[in-house]
């Protein structure tokens, strides 16, 4: 059994790509890097930050970690597997290190928060350890670690936004784009490591952001996705125009940028989306009508043991006035099976509120306790493997027939999907999404990659809406 379920397009599921920018970048001094990034898609952005500072200092990129001077492993701590995963892979690396004896490896990201020095210790191989608010230190690091000096960083800031730094898109369609908004998180849900690996939050200059999302557009892009841990706590206070940016401010400035420019957004806590934020996403049609609302349980008591804030009720209070403002808003979420202490009859309020919202898509994972966390000082893990792992296949097989209900839904209908390249199968097909967030593929006809097309659903998959176009006429370009 796998121990999430797989969705098409939420980044959470990427585990293990090795990017480089479309163009590679020549290497100044002579050296290459090879980055692979794992995790959720703040951490594939923090990759592209460390691939724009990395150029400035002369690298250029590989995609082949053989012909590498510098690997780096961009890791994530949010599960036990997700740790295994990294640990193996540098123990893959340790190969290449005994035929080249001058490769630097590096480790960045959460899983270099939380292990810090120790990491050094416990792992050979590796030469430097840096944490998600330390990548200016980088190329110093990477210096010393030439000279035969291991280095570790690991200072989290409650200032760095990285704001100054033209991220190099790695491995990009050229049509969407990720773009950081905010860092670190403040809620302390009890199971998460999160709050401890990427310290305290803070939001970005929102000018900074307006004009990254401009200079997307400019250079062709058609949609970003606006990232945090927690999109709608997002703060900024303008100085020069006496103005605070709430979440919902920030959507319209960059909204307002071109009708073309598409707008998406993770994640919401529940506890945080607010009215205005509906009101702002139903006003524009360049605002996906798609919320991830992670609920992580159905069970009140266990919500609070967890510590997010909210009852079921509430919760199934806010979903039903998503519904009401956006009759048509695609819904997920993330939920934990088997957290400490939860019983079979809390176990069914998670199914039962799964019945209730019947979600478009839906991340579901096991509880894997995390050292230093809340719930690994305060709880028991007490539900056995075996009965998580059984929770788990129950939440997944009642997500699986409503995820086939909301497909077989969107049959007939019309959507207007942005096209992001080929489809896997064919060349003669193209694959977007529609404003819901699922994957339409369809036939190609004359439109490229970057276009708006209208495209009737004919027939679904379990995962895909097949269609065909019934407007001709490009709306881009
Ligand atoms: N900030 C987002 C939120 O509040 O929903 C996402 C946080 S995390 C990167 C993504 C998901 O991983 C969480 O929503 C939760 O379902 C899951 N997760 C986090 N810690 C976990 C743990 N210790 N065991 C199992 N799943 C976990
Ligand atoms: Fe973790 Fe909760 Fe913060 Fe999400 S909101 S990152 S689950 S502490
Ligand atoms: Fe993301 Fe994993 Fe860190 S989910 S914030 S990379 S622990």
């Amino acid at each position: 059994m796998q121990e999430l379920l797989l969705a098409k397009t939420h980044d959470e599921t990427r585990q293990g790509e090795a990017f480089a920018p479309a163009q590679e970048p020549v290497a100044v001094n002579g050296k290459r890097f090879y980055i692979e990034s794992y995790g959720c898609a703040m951490n594939f952005a923090d990759s592209e930050v460390v691939a724009s500072i990395l150029q400035k200092e002369g690298f250029g990129a590989t995609t082949d970690v053989d012909t590498a001077d510098l690997i780096l492993i961009n890791t994530c701590s949010i599960r036990e597997k997700a740790e295994d995963r990294v640990r193996k892979r540098l123990t893959e690396f340790r190969q290449l290190k005994r035929s080249n004896p001058g490769l630097v490896v590096g480790v960045l990201g959460c899983m270099a928060e939380r292990l810090k020095a120790s990491f050094i210790e416990e792992e050979k191989l590796v030469d430097i350890v840096v944490g998600p608010d330390a990548y200016r230190s980088l190329p110093g690091l990477i210096e010393e670690a030439n000279g035969g000096q291991k280095g570790v960083n690991v200072l989290l800031s409650r200032e760095e936004t990285y704001a100054d730094i033209a991220p190099i898109r790695l491995n990009s369609n050229g049509v969407t784009a990720f773009v950081s908004i905010m860092r670190g998180c403040n809620n302390m849900c009890s199971f998460c490591v999160v709050p401890f690996t990427r310290g305290r939050e803070r939001s970005r200059d929102a000018a900074s952001i307006v004009q990254e999302c401009e200079a997307l557009f400019n250079e062709g892009y058609r949609e970003v996705t606006l990232l945090g841990q927690n999109v709608d706590s997002y703060h900024w206070i303008d100085e020069q125009k006496d103005e605070t940016v709430t979440f919902a401010r920030l959507m319209e400035l960059v909204a307002n940028i071109s009708p073309l420019l598409r707008i998406r957004f993770s994640t919401s806590h529940p506890k945080d989306i607010t009215d205005d934020v509906l009101h702002i996403m139903a006003k524009y049609e360049n605002i996906c009508n798609y919320i991830h609302l992670p609920v992580q349980s159905g069970s009140t008591r266990v919500l609070q043991m967890m510590n997010r804030t909210y009852s079921r009720e509430w919760y199934l209070a806010k979903v039903d006035r998503i519904r009401e403002i956006l009759p048509d808003c695609g819904i997920s979420t993330d939920m934990i099976a088997g957290f400490c202490t939860e019983t079979e009859e809390e176990h069914q309020e998670s199914l039962s509120l799964m019945e209730y919202c019947k979600y478009d898509l839906a991340y579901l994972y096991f509880y894997s306790e995390r050292p230093g966390t809340l719930a690994a000082r305060r709880f028991k893990d007490d539900v056995p493997l075996d009965v998580k792992k059984r929770r788990l296949q129950e939440l997944v097989d009642l997500y699986r027939d409503h995820s086939l209900i909301s497909m077989q839904k969107d049959v007939g209908k019309v959507f207007k999907v942005l096209a992001e390249g080929n489809s896997k199968k064919s060349e003669d097909e193209l694959y977007g999404r529609a404003d819901n967030n699922k994957v339409v593929v369809f036939p190609k006809h004359n439109f490229v990659k970057g276009d708006y097309v209208s495209v009737k659903i004919t027939h679904c998959t379990a995962g895909t809406l097949l269609g065909i176009p019934v407007d001709t006429n490009n709306t881009d370009n």
